[in-house]
């Protein structure tokens, strides 16, 4: 009963929040309402109930933003470094005292599970904030000992407006993974959020305002074409850092092309998760399991979709991987005791329906756990999708090539370490990658040969603050997370020269 209660309490309290920030952008420090007046609706994809409004921004929308932008951004370049980071640390205590309620949110709207996901990405959101909040100082250039006679340093000055344009995954990390170094780093920005949720980063944002200048940080919802192009194509936007799937990265590159503008790419993956004859299976089982990102329903750029298992041990670990994956527990996101909530949005669960649909019509595959909606009556209405394992599909199929973005493994068995390899780097992707094994030379090797942007060995952890993220291949440009992509990425270097001159008599 007390569980019953704590979840209608939950819910109660996120409906409350959405419905207080429906049809609100936030501009110049504040709440308001959008210039345009169309909107699109917020869906629960738990029980497809609606949730709230976003406004569908387009042209004079973003150009308010921007503008909102690019006015706060002389002073705030000029606010010492550190004091920057005190206010981002700052910013990350609020939100830290609403983080039950921001987590409400993002399950209400995202069907993430409240207690494996969305409450772990409030911690995770705070850990990036206070990561560039901490490294603040340390924004500095070099000297270098060129020629005796003059003084050769270097500078890191931010670039001015950052636009951001995030994705529906893990939205409040993402905007902590972006907000964070581009406001630290003296930038500000305006986000677009994804329109299948917008509403967990724009109370997070609304917390921010009690401590940063107005106009440092903007949020406007809309869609790719009518919000995201102008944007990232606006004249005053200097910078924009973008996750997503890959066609769009590319098409944003193409946007920005013309006024030579940087962008940092996060896209997909298609990542190997590769078990070795010799692995420790009691740490590799829950390895797949945890790779696959069921959790979040596979939702992941970081997924371990293709999963090698040594001939030898195969049938030992499907049999306890499939054991293991149907023991998860589907159910009300919002409820504390439920594992895996829903897809986000009908057009991903149709999307995810039809690559395992491909797979059934290809001869000799077998679905050995999961391939659509549960039996269980108490999960059908929402957007359920059972945690899949596909085997016996070949690698070069669609079904092995495509980023699913859904609970959907592949299994494929090896024999031959260096064929494995071959398949392993044979996909356009080259995100994340792991090896389960003890020979700690042959788990060298793997790292040496993989491609991939970030690889583990005995474990496959999230990306968190501190560790260098992101893809080589048609992954993405550029790594995000950790000190030095932030001046990377967010700041543009300056050599200044000067000479000794003659010394006056
Ligand atoms: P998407 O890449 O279309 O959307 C991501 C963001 O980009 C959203 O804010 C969207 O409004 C914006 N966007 C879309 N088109 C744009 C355009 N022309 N100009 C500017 N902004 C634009 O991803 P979507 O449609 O939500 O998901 C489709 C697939 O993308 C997934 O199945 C998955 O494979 C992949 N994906 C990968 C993610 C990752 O973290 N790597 C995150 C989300 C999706
Ligand atoms: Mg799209």
């Amino acid at each position: 009963m007390e569980r019953l209660e704590e979840t209608a309490a939950r819910r109660a309290s996120a409906r409350e929040v959405a419905r207080r920030l429906s049809h609100r952008v936030l501009v110049s420090g504040s709440l308001c309402a959008a210039l345009g007046d169309e909107s699109f609706a917020v869906e629960n994809p738990a029980d497809m109930g609606v949730v709230g409004h976003a406004p569908r921004c387009r042209g004079p929308d973003v150009e308010r933003a921007v503008k909102a932008a690019h006015q706060a951004f002389p002073s705030w370049s000029k606010v010492p470094a550190l004091a920057r980071g005190r206010l981002i640390a700052r910013a990350a205590d609020l939100i830290e005292a609403q983080a039950d309620a921001m987590a409400a949110v993002l399950s209400l709207e995202t069907g993430n599970a409240y207690s494996t996901q969305a409450r772990p990405e409030l911690n995770q959101t705070l850990d990036m904030l206070r990561l560039f909040a901490g490294v603040a100082g340390e924004l500095k250039g070099h000297t270098v000992p060129w020629n005796p006679d003059a003084l050769h340093y270097t500078t890191r000055e931010p670039l001015g407006v950052v636009a951001a344009i995030i994705p529906w995954n893990a939205p409040v990390y993402l905007m902590a993974a972006k907000v964070g170094p581009a406001l630290v780093a003296g930038n500000t920005l305006v986000m677009k959020t994804a329109e299948q949720a917008p509403l967990a980063v724009l109370a997070c944002a609304e917390i921010m305002q009690e401590v940063l200048p107005p106009g440092v940080f903007n949020v406007i919802s809309g869609y790719g074409e009518e919000c995201g192009k102008p944007l990232a194509e606006h004249p005053l936007v200097r910078k924009v850092t973008f996750t997503g799937s890959c066609p769009v990265g590319k098409i944003i590159t193409g946007y920005v092309a013309p006024k030579l503008c940087p962008v940092t790419l996060e896209l997909g993956g298609k990542s190997p998760n590769v078990v070795m004859a010799d692995a420790d299976l009691a740490l590799a089982v829950p390895g797949v399991v945890q790779g696959m990102r069921f959790t979040r329903q596979g939702q992941s750029c970081t997924a371990g979709s293709r999963v090698f298992l040594h001939e030898s041990i195969y049938d030992e670990v499907i049999a306890a991987v499939v054991e293991r994956v149907q023991r998860l527990r589907l159910g009300d996101p919002l409820d504390a005791q439920t594992e895996v909530g829903t897809i986000i949005s009908q057009e991903q669960f149709d999307r995810v329906q039809s690559y395992v649909d491909m797979a059934k019509a290809a001869p000799g595959v077998r679905i050995l756990c999961g391939g659509g909606r549960p039996a269980d009556p108490a999960v059908r209405k929402g957007l359920f999708f059972s945690p899949t394992l596909i085997g016996g599909i070949a690698n070069d199929s669609k079904v092995c090539q495509d980023e699913i973005f859904g609970p959907v493994a592949n299994v494929l068995a090896f024999r031959d370490f260096d064929a494995m390899m071959a398949q392993a780097n044979d996909v356009e992707y080259g995100l994340a990658a792991a090896i389960w094994t003890r020979d700690l030379s042959r788990a060298m090797e793997f790292a040496d040969r993989v491609q991939a942007g970030f690889v583990q060995v005995n474990q496959y952890d999230a990306p968190k603050a501190g560790v260098s993220y992101g893809g080589l291949k048609m992954s993405g440009v550029g790594k995000e997370c950790t000190l030095e992509s932030m001046i990377e990425h967010f700041t543009a270097g300056k050599t200044v020269i000067i000479n000794r001159g003659t010394p006056a008599a």
